[in-house]
């Protein structure tokens, strides 16, 4: 049987990335419709050999509709997924909207598929850093369960869309030519420069991209006493997110068990050589499925600890990839 799939944000970054997915993947796709906003209506975009004309979405778009990959911001899906809902499709939404609803599954399909089976027409993809994160370390908390996580982030600018992307090199041309660096998109100036994360600040003065890490990975893991701590930075890499990562366990964890463990873990890919201070990187990262996961060593603060880096492709396993994937998971528990 084909399903007949709708992009909603199709001309972002992560939707392009999308259409990118469902050809290279031979999802069993029926008919594919791309929607956006009303500025976008009317254009094209090219999937396979075809031009598909991008419609505005509108209340009959979900008519017909079997699957909805959502990438179009929060607010976007809080006002038209309901409404795919009750025309009957499935949506996989990009969104923090519903991440946290308890009645909305949060999914990676390497750690905790089980969860879709509970679905009520929307499933939510977590957020890009959570993703990558998750992947890397669950292997290692079904071994042994991690009692303390403490993540250190290095975000490209592709998390805040493709407008950020182009502003990032627009900015780099600016400063190579003597000229200021202007920032629209982003709040600050990213080209050589760094800068805490943008996203709101919350009241307990970690912003919000650093309390998504805390509160999706307890529900990935359905484990709300892991303790988790965050710092969130971006940084002038187009289209791959770095993390830095500390593991505490009850007892020692060795690194030769974790390094063989890792060697084997579905979507991770093992990067490193010590002789050659060779790691995972954002470049290398980009454009793959895995994430990359090297550095693995022993915490020498601490005897209980692990210390890793990770580098994974945020548009692809940090999204696109990850909605794709859940979307297969569907299909194959005959989940629609
Ligand atoms: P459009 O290009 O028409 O603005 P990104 O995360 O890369 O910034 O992409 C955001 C995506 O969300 C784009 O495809 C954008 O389409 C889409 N979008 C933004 N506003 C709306 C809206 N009001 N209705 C539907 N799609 C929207």
């Amino acid at each position: 049987r084909k399903y007949n799939v709708a992009i909603l944000g199709a001309t972002g970054a992560v939707g392009t990335e999308l259409l990118a997915l469902l050809e290279e993947r031979n999802f069993p796709l029926g008919k594919l419709k791309v929607l956006a906003s009303e500025r976008s209506a009317g254009k094209s975009v090219k999937f396979a050999d075809e031009d598909l004309i991008i419609e505005a979405v509108t209340e009959s778009s979900f008519d017909d509709v079997d699957i909805v990959l959502a990438s179009a911001g929060g607010s976007i899906s809080k006002k038209w997924l309901p409404i795919a809902t009750k025309a009957g499709a499935v949506s996989i939404d990009n969104s923090s909207a519903f991440r946290m609803n308890p009645e909305v599954p949060l999914i990676v399909p390497e750690v905790n598929p089980e969860a879709a089976a509970k679905h009520k027409g929307i499933i939510a993809n977590p957020n890009c850093t959570t993703i990558l994160l998750s992947v890397a370390i669950y292997p290692l908390h079904q071994v042994q369960p991690i009692q303390r996580i403490v993540a250190a982030t290095y975000q490209s600018a592709s998390g805040a869309g493709a407008r950020a992307m182009e502003e990032v090199k627009l900015q780099s041309q600016a400063i190579l030519n003597g000229e200021p660096a202007i920032a629209e998109v982003l709040p600050y100036p990213l080209a050589f420069n760094l800068f805490p994360h943008n996203s709101p600040m919350t009241d307990n003065s970690y912003c919000e991209e650093e309390m998504k890490m805390v509160n999706e990975t307890r529900k990935i893991f359905d484990d709300p006493e892991i303790r988790i701590t965050a710092t969130c930075v971006r940084v002038p890499v187009l289209r791959a997110h770095s993390e830095a990562i500390n593991l505490e366990f009850a007892q020692p964890f060795s690194t030769d068990k974790a390094r063989e463990i890792l060697a084997s873990a579905s979507g991770v890919q093992l990067v490193e050589d010590f002789s050659k201070n060779y790691f995972p990187m954002p470049i290398e990262a980009s454009g793959k499925d895995d994430v990359l996961v090297g550095r693995i060593r022993q915490d020498i603060s601490h005897p209980n600890a692990l210390e890793l880096w990770l580098c994974g492709d945020q548009i692809r396993k940090g999204a696109a990839l990850n909605a794709v994937q859940i979307a297969e998971l569907l299909i194959a528990k005959s989940l629609l």
